[in-house]
């Protein structure tokens, strides 16, 4: 009687046991929540193809990484649908492996490794866009409103914003493969050797840039050739 009732008691030990190692192991394994379709109401102030795609174009899709061609451990970030395959968790930045990456990693998994390798971090500005976007639930909103004015063409307030956004993330140092574009001197340098325009416009003969399908708008190319007739003065 004793015995039998000795041998129910380690059985209940045993079931709590495996029950409470059940809930753990479930908690571990629950997937991230991920926004429903209804709920992803996007930021007004965020455009996907303007503040976003820029981003990973410049820091991520390089020939030799996130390229269709490359497609480092299974990420190819050259536009949305590739983008949204794996790593972002719609409405949940804390949970997208890409945003865990590029804002230093918290070491929890194989896919959390500090990106961009090799390159310089993401700036500030780059990471709120990034977790902003993601926790309104990483919408492409179609066409964005722009404020470029190709009537202003500086080398201070156009060329160079427009070379960090979308160029400098590859063309960091004067040993990336087509040089650095990352100061006055540098650009300049790409200019008087008959380089630039022509890659952005993607004029036949040219090495089309940046080397993805994304090209720079109309009026972007416009400022960089009118600048260039001015005399790509440092201004
Ligand atoms: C994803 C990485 C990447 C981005 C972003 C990128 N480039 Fe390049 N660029 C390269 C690589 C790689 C080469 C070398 C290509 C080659 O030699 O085949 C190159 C070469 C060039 C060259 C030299 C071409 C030549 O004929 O020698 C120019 C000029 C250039 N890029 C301009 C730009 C400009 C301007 C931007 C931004 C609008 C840009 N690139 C964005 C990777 C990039």
């Amino acid at each position: 009687m004793y015995k039998k009732r000795g041998s129910r008691k380690t059985l209940l030990t045993y079931s709590t046991i495996i029950a409470v190692g059940l809930f753990f192991l479930n908690a571990c394994t629950h997937p991230a929540y991920v926004l429903p379709d209804s709920q992803r109401t996007n930021d007004p102030e965020i455009c996907f193809e303007r503040d976003i795609l820029p981003i990973f174009i410049s820091n991520c899709a390089m020939s030799n990484c996130h390229s269709a061609s490359k497609a480092e451990k299974g990420y190819v970030l050259d536009n949305y649908q590739n983008i949204m395959r794996k790593g972002i968790v719609p409405g949940n930045y804390a949970a997208s492996a890409i945003y865990q990456s590029v804002s230093g990693g918290n070491g929890s998994g194989e896919d959390d490794e500090k990106m961009p390798q090799g390159l310089p971090p993401l700036n500030a500005t780059q990471l709120d866009l990034l977790r902003r976007w993601i926790a309104a639930g990483a919408v492409d909103n179609g066409a964005c409103t722009t404020s470029c004015d190709s009537n202003n063409f500086t080398y201070s307030s156009a060329i160079a914003p427009m070379m960090q956004t979308y160029c400098v993330g590859c063309h960091n140092t004067s040993s990336s493969p087509g040089g650095s574009l990352a100061d006055y001197a540098s650009v300049k340098a790409s200019v008087t050797a008959g380089k630039l325009l022509g890659n952005i416009a993607h004029t036949p003969g040219f090495i089309a840039m940046p080397p993805t399908s994304f090209q720079l708008s109309s009026c972007e190319v416009a400022q960089v050739r009118k600048w260039i007739a001015a005399g790509a003065p440092n201004n």
